[in-house]
């Protein structure tokens, strides 16, 4: 429940990114040895990651904040339909499994609210490093005797994939030779994966840009690592700044990660400044309407277009917001005009035009960014929006509740 109309103030740190976090947990089946990784979110999502690694066999635990993964017993080669199917990014356990023990049985996702999101990407890098694939009741089965360095190509349809670069890479640690993967994805938390692979023993090169070589080791051993700031978390409460026309101060951000964001957000008319690891963001003057594409990292994050549709909503002016990446993902535009804002869709571009002013509703969520959008817009509308099925926010945001109501928010919580 979010009684809107507050503006925001004070200072809020970041969490560690959900992205980040997920592929490095199921990146600790690669070895036999303890890892402790810090920063872990305490979110649905991690733990359903945790639940599955501990249904493979690796005793995993996440304890304020610090997830220690204790050497495995007997790992299994089966991940479970009703684990995986609760969230896609579990299929990134294939890559570790086959790594390491040359087989792999793993339920299909299957796809979601905001799209199709098939596994091609995935299959096509497996299948490359000498995997056989055959996909049977529903699951996928990867077998390969010995998996050999290659030279692929992952670029598809909407351009690079993260999990599928992700899932192959972990596979390509320990495979024999070399791996090159051409139209790899750059977003940072594929590069936070790599190094913590390269903290186990790994031999990567080129993370963070289109084409990653990785050398093939014997074994990998245990590892510490500490999990990057969630740029995404970083975007949404810098909206809920902007929305309320307020003024906080962000701790804990990884400021080159937000580059394509912050350039957006000026372009509105958003005050921006950059101090030792903080982003201080304050409402200076009326916003201006703006046109935003989403792309692969470094364009323009499709897990912000929902939250920045919540802003253009209320800030005069026509903005377009095209979606390159999952053409299909606007369920929230049905839900902010139930709140009184005027949004067109017309195939994969939303059409706002922005009012004065949103009128609190009843509201629902239907997927983590979409729900987060509807907070957003709960927080500057008129009058009471009840928010209802955020078990999808707590996938994704540790405390969000909390931390907006520390910086001054009317929102608490209510049972469904
Ligand atoms: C990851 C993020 C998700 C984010 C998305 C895009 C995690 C846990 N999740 O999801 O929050 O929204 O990146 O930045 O990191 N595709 C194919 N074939 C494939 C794989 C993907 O066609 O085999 C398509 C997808 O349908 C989509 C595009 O490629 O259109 C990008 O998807 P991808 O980067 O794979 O998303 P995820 O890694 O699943």
């Amino acid at each position: 429940m979010i009684e809107g109309g507050v503006r925001l103030k004070g200072e809020v740190t970041l969490s560690g990114a959900k992205n980040a976090v997920l592929p490095i947990l199921a990146a600790t089946l690669l070895t036999d040895e303890p890892c402790v990784i810090k920063g872990v979110p305490n979110l649905r999502d991690t733990n359903t990651m945790l639940k599955i690694l501990r249904a493979l066999g690796k005793n995993a635990e996440l304890n304020k904040g610090i997830v220690t993964a204790l050497p495995n017993k007997h790992i299994s080669y089966i991940a479970d339909y009703k684990l995986v199917s609760t969230m896609r990014a579990s299929f990134c356990v294939l890559g570790p499994l086959l790594g390491k023990l040359k087989k792999a049985k793993v339920s299909l996702p299957g796809g979601c609210v905001i799209g199709i999101r098939p596994v091609d990407l995935h299959l096509k890098g497996f299948k490359a490093l000498g995997a056989k694939i055959n996909i049977e009741s529903g699951y996928v089965i990867a077998k390969a005797p010995r998996l050999k360095g290659n030279h692929m190509y992952l670029g598809g349809t909407y351009g690079s994939s993260v999990l599928a670069t992700d899932n192959v890479m972990m596979a390509a640690t320990l495979a024999q030779g070399v791996t090159v993967i051409e139209s790899a994805a750059c977003e940072p938390e594929v590069v936070d994966l790599a190094e913590f692979l390269i903290k186990m023993g790994a031999k990567i090169k080129g993370h963070g840009t289109p084409i990653i070589e990785i050398e093939g080791v014997k074994y990998l051993h245990g590892a510490g690592h500490t999990i990057i700031p969630d740029r995404i978390e970083a975007g949404t409460l810098m909206v809920a700044a902007l929305i309320t026309k307020g003024d906080i101060l962000i701790k804990n951000v990884s400021f080159q990660h937000l580059g394509a964001l912050i350039d957006k957000l000026e372009e509105a008319g958003a005050w921006i400044s950059r101090t030792d690891g903080s982003v201080h963001i304050r409402f200076k003057k009326r916003l201006k309407p703006i046109n935003l594409t989403t792309l692969p990292y470094p364009g323009f994050p499709t897990d912000m277009q929902a939250q920045m549709m919540s802003l253009m909503t209320v800030t005069p002016g026509i903005s377009v917001i095209t979606e390159k990446i999952y053409p299909d993902r606007f369920m929230h535009v049905a839900e902010l005009n139930r709140m009184g804002a005027h949004i067109q869709r017309e195939g994969p571009h939303a059409i706002v035009e922005g009012i004065r002013g949103l009128s609190g509703a009843p509201v629902m969520a239907s997927d983590l960014r979409a729900s987060a959008c509807l907070v957003l817009a709960g927080l500057v509308a008129r009058g009471k929006t009840e928010v209802s099925r955020i078990y999808h926010l707590e996938r994704g945001y540790e405390n969000l509740e909390a931390k907006l109501e520390a910086l001054g928010a009317k929102i608490w919580r209510e049972k469904e």
